[in-house]
């Protein structure tokens, strides 16, 4: 049976009962509209924790004046239908009045992740993380000790993500998950369903263009520049797709190529690593 709250309190006693009685705790942090991709970090979670908990917000906080926030699908009946079939077995499903006060009028704090932030998603949507920190903050606090799962498609959150976790000492693990895509190469996204029959054909290149610049990179590996160019050039190439940037960034393991680009009023993101 799965245990649905909508309050804080409710969902925290829950969790706390849980670990009272030894068990580990596995957190999911979403905004709904659950596809394959979040199913993924629910499965990952219910592998390796005794009780799983989905959180179900969309976040005001991380949306921008001008984005999807009022038609952000909410289709929370299958939500739970679909958290339930990979192991679910705790969700989180609060308002925004109760994750934020009234009318939000209550929220005087907020988390900003400082330097890693400032590229990127962070460029292209300013105050967007400090809005993703903040709710994630909320919602380990919430939940308290346990391994969250966080999706990799979404490679600059992870980052800030862990920052942030590290940052502030919460007794929380997390966990990477690697992107779960469409059989033609799309990466998974609630967003996706917005996309028109012509931008959803179009779109394809985004994956396209990551393993393009890939195959650049595992000739050599030190090129970063004709790996970005390259993937920027070949999105360039679809008139239906606008570019918002192309990224190659170095860690201490892999170069990870980053892409963003809008088709119609939908923008989409994906990334590929390449071992070095
Ligand atoms: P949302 O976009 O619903 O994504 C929830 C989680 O699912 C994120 O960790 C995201 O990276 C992961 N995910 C989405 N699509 C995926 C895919 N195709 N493959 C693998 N994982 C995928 O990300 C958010 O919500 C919010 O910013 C949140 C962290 C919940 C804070 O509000």
């Amino acid at each position: 049976m799965m245990q649905v709250s909508d309050t804080i309190a409710a969902f925290r006693k829950a969790l706390d009962a849980e670990r009272a009685a030894g068990k580990t705790v596995g957190l999911a942090p979403t905004m709904g509209a659950l596809h394959a991709g979040h199913a993924s970090l629910i499965d990952a979670a219910a592998r390796s924790c005794d009780v799983v908990a989905v959180t179900v917000f969309v976040n005001p906080l991380q949306f921008g004046p001008n984005e999807d926030l009022a038609k952000y699908p909410r289709p929370f009946e299958n939500d739970m239908a679909l958290a339930a079939q990979h192991g679910a077995t705790h969700i989180l499903h609060p308002s925004v009045e109760e994750m934020y006060g009234p009318t939000g009028s209550t929220v005087l704090t907020t988390i900003h992740v400082a330097g890693i932030t400032d590229t990127m998603e962070g460029a292209v949507r300013p105050g967007h993380f400090d809005g993703v920190a903040t709710v994630v903050a909320k919602l380990f606090n919430a939940a308290g000790p346990c391994r969250a799962f966080f999706g990799e498609k979404d490679y600059q959150q992870l980052q800030v993500v862990r920052q942030l976790a590290h940052d502030l000492s919460f007794p929380i693990e997390i966990v990477g998950c690697a992107i779960v895509r469409e059989a033609d190469g799309l990466a998974l996204s609630s967003r996706n369903v917005y996309l028109s029959p012509a931008d959803r054909a179009a779109s394809i290149v985004l994956s396209r263009a990551l393993d393009a610049g890939a195959a650049l990179l595992r000739t050599d590996i030190e090129d970063l520049d004709a790996a970005r160019n390259e993937v920027a050039r070949i999105v360039a190439g679809e008139p239906r797709a606008s570019l918002d940037y192309a990224e190659a960034v170095l860690t201490d393991t892999e170069v990870r190529l980053l892409v963003a680009a809008k088709f119609g009023t939908t923008r989409l993101l994906d990334n590929l690593g390449v071992p070095r």
